[in-house]
């Protein structure tokens, strides 16, 4: 059975469609001290439960909402009750890089699986490793096949693939393999969460089209400023390419000719237009929920 929080009905309604199941009956309300109550509205006595949840935007709100939601589900029987989190908010709290500092990643999988998460999906998460910080299965789902057709359709002649920063060194390497072109490093410092500095730019960009990837933009601005290096390096063009497109200050445009986003974040109104493209990753998650079902294998579903 497959059931939804609030943080993005339209791609509920999508997954429900692909999936050819009905959305399920939840009732979700707020108190008016800001509580959140939820009553499951369908027999869920036995069933394997999907619960999509994207906690961005409000990471707070949402996943407290999920934890409710699937406390409501254990003690209501579910056999088993999978997170469909094709965001996972606080990843990127993943390691102690200073001292007294918390690792929201492990905190967040502790309270998924404290409030009866039996199995988790999610996609393109920061860092691989926060699998392991979780003692049931995660299946991990990648966007690239989406994003890698998209590409294609395109057209490009010559193409090198950037990596914003070097966290994001493995994504692009595998979207350089994909599309059998070269890769270049940009050297970023975040000094503060507004303020980046870039040292070097490691590769050749020089009149090749620069695409860049990256698993989250938030601010903009460290596509914004790779954008600028590519540029000032000879790049004849700036294509963008982000899985999570929090887009806090509205879509990051400077520098960049085109970007590609997905909607595993409800897209923010009016943010697709022709420099713009959303690709839905709805397709992808039905058919790895149909692999969790049938017992079969999700990791090749990305093989090519
Ligand atoms: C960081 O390591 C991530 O991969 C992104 O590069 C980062 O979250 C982007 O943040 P912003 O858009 O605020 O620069």
């Amino acid at each position: 059975m497959l059931f939804a929080g609030s943080s993005h009905q339209a791609l509920a309604k999508e997954l429900a469609k692909d999936l050819q199941v009905h959305l399920g009956n939840v009732l979700i309300e707020s108190f008016p001290d800001g509580e959140i109550g939820v009553q499951i509205l369908e027999n869920v006595r036995g069933k394997d439960v999907f619960l999509l949840q994207s906690a961005a935007r409000h990471p707070n709100h949402f996943l407290m909402e999920l934890l409710i939601l699937a406390d409501a589900f254990k003690r209501a029987s579910a056999r088993t009750i999978v997170a469909v989190m094709p965001y996972f908010p606080y990843a990127r709290q993943d390691r102690k890089d200073k001292g007294r500092v918390p690792i929201t990643a492990k905190l967040v999988a502790n309270l998924l699986e404290k409030a009866g998460v039996t199995r988790l999906l999610t996609m393109d998460l920061h860092t691989e490793q926060i699998q392991g910080f979780f003692d049931i299965p995660v299946d991990h789902l990648y966007a690239r096949p989406v994003f890698i057709k998209a590409l294609k359709g395109l057209g490009i002649k010559e193409a090198v693939v950037v990596s914003p920063d070097i966290g994001s060194n493995k994504m692009a390497r595998k979207f350089a393999e994909e599309l059998k072109v070269d890769i270049a490093i940009v050297d970023k410092r975040r000094i503060s969460a507004e303020k980046i500095e870039v040292n070097a730019l490691i590769g050749d960009v020089k009149g090749k089209v620069a695409i860049l990837v990256d698993d989250i933009c938030s601010t903009g601005k460290t596509l914004e400023v790779a954008a600028r290096v590519c540029r000032g390096q000879g790049a004849q063009k700036v294509i963008a390419v982000i899985t999570h497109a929090l887009f806090m200050g509205g879509p990051p445009l400077e520098g960049i000719d085109q970007l590609f986003i997905s909607d595993s974040i409800a897209p923010l109104p009016g943010v697709k237009t022709p420099k713009v493209q959303v690709v839905s990753i709805a397709p992808l998650f039905a058919q790895a929920i149909e692999c969790v079902i049938e017992a079969k294998s999700i990791s090749s579903l990305f093989k090519n």
